[in-house]
C-alpha cells in the first residue's frame, strides 16, 4: 500500500472544553519517531490489561503500518500523546480479526479500515476521538469507513454511534462477538 498523500499536515488547533492554562489538543500525522509512544498507549488499553484493543495489535504491526504510510493520526496535549487512530487501505489486512471483519462486510472498492483507536485514560470524555475522527474525514473525503468494536465495548459503540457511524454486521472471532460499522459521507 502506497502513502494516500505525503504532505505534511496543517496542526490544526481547537478552542473548546480546554481550560486556558492547558494545552490545546494538536491532531498530526504519526511518524517513525511516535512509535514508542503509540505502543506504550496501545499496550496500557489491549486487552491482555484489562482494555479492548486486541494483543494481536502489537509493536511489529503498529511499525509495519507506519512504514507503509498508513494514515496515523496521533492528538498531542502538549507534549504528551493524548490520542492515537489508524486507519489503512482494506488490501493490509493486518490482523486476523480484520480478515474476519472483511468478510462479514467487505465495503466498497475504496473503503479503508478504521481503527485502532486509542484515547489515554486521562483525555477521554473531551472529545479528542471527533477531533481525530474529522482529520481523518478531511484526508480520506468520501470514502467509506470500515471498523470493528466489540460487542460488550459500550462506550466505544456509543462514541462512534455519536460520530456518525452505523452498525451494518456482525461476526465472531476467537469466542469474541463484534459489530461492523460504517461510515460514509455524503459529499
Ligand atoms: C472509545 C474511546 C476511543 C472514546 O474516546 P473519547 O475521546 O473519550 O470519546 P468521547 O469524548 O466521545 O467520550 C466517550 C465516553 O467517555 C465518557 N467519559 C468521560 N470522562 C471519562 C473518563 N475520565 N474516563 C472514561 N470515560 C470517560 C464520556 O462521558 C463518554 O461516555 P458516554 O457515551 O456514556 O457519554 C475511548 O474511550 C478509548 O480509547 N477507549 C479505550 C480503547 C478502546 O476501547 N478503543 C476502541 C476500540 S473499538
Amino acid at each position: 500500500m502506497r502513502a494516500k498523500s505525503a504532505a505534511p499536515i496543517r496542526h490544526t488547533r481547537y478552542s473548546v472544553t480546554f481550560s486556558s492554562h492547558q494545552s490545546e489538543p494538536v491532531v498530526s500525522l504519526a511518524t517513525l519517531k511516535d512509535v514508542d509512544e503509540i505502543v506504550r498507549l496501545i499496550e496500557a488499553n489491549s486487552a491482555d490489561h484489562g482494555g479492548h484493543i486486541s494483543p494481536e495489535f502489537g509493536r511489529a504491526t503498529i511499525e509495519g503500518l507506519l512504514e507503509r504510510s498508513a494514515i496515523i493520526l496521533t492528538v498531542r496535549i502538549g507534549a504528551r500523546l493524548a490520542g492515537v487512530l489508524f486507519s489503512t487501505d482494506k488490501e493490509f489486512q493486518f490482523t486476523p480479526s480484520v480478515s474476519a471483519m472483511l468478510r462479514a462486510w467487505p465495503g466498497r472498492s475504496s473503503a479503508y479500515v478504521y481503527g485502532p483507536v486509542c484515547i489515554d485514560e486521562r483525555d477521554r470524555g473531551k472529545g479528542l476521538l471527533a477531533k481525530l475522527f474529522d482529520e481523518l474525514k478531511k484526508r480520506l473525503p468520501g470514502r467509506e469507513a470500515v471498523l470493528f468494536i466489540e460487542r460488550k465495548n459500550e462506550t466505544s459503540l456509543r462514541a462512534h454511534l455519536r460520530l456518525g457511524m452505523r452498525v451494518v454486521a456482525e461476526f465472531s472471532h476467537r469466542g469474541k462477538d463484534f459489530l461492523v460499522l460504517h461510515f460514509v459521507e455524503e459529499l
